[in-house]
């Protein structure tokens, strides 16, 4: 195989991993890379909830929130393959993980605090991260969610490199993976 071609995708890519991942910045470039469409699940939510997602927060609490994101994800994981960026929270739902490992190849961004925090910390919209210090909050999560989140296909490090670079390391990390599970479902 020409390892610079891309590949056709048997499945959704879904991206998951804290908020700063890079998920969407990421997520866009792999899009391109891979030509098909890329969607962002917090932007479905907000377009079918009318509302921000800080507004939909303050309006309607957490729980509501990871309904609506339950529904929205269903709804996406049946259209045809694509490139999809999932909210921090989403793969730490039971319901929707287990639908993302049944529909979508799960890739997990990681990346450490520092990494995260500096993603983060300049932009105010994310309602978690207002509840406290961010960094500690982050910390939290990390230590909360991070053994979820690593029940993904696959982990690809998120470091402080140029976007384009880890993109690349995605596409390799996907390219290696369907060569040995070509229909994408887990082993
Ligand atoms: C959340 C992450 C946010 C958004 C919501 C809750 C979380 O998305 O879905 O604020 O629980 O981690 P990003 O990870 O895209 O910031």
């Amino acid at each position: 195989m020409d390892v610079s071609s891309p590949f056709s995708l048997p499945r959704t890519v879904a991206l998951v991993g804290l908020m700063g991942a890079g998920k969407s910045a990421i997520g866009k470039r792999l899009a391109a890379r891979l030509d098909l469409p890329f969607v962002d699940a917090d932007d479905e939510i907000e377009h079918a909830a009318g509302c921000t997602i800080e507004e939909f927060f303050e309006k309607y609490g957490e729980a509501d929130f990871r309904a609506g994101e339950r529904r929205v994800i269903a709804r996406l994981l049946d259209e045809p393959p694509r490139v999809l960026s999932t909210g921090g929270g989403a793969y730490m739902d039971a319901e929707t993980r287990a639908l993302m490992r049944a529909k979508a190849l799960t890739v997990w961004l990681r990346a450490d605090l520092d990494v995260l925090y500096d993603r983060v910390r300049r932009r105010t919209h994310r309602p978690l991260l207002r509840q406290g210090d961010p960094k500690e909050i982050l910390g939290r999560l990390m230590t909360q969610r991070y053994p979820i989140y690593a029940e993904a296909d696959i982990v690809v490090d998120s470091t402080a490199q140029p976007v384009d670079r880890t993109t690349e390391q995605v596409v390799d990390a996907l390219r290696a993976h369907l060569q040995s599970r070509p229909s994408g479902a887990p082993q």
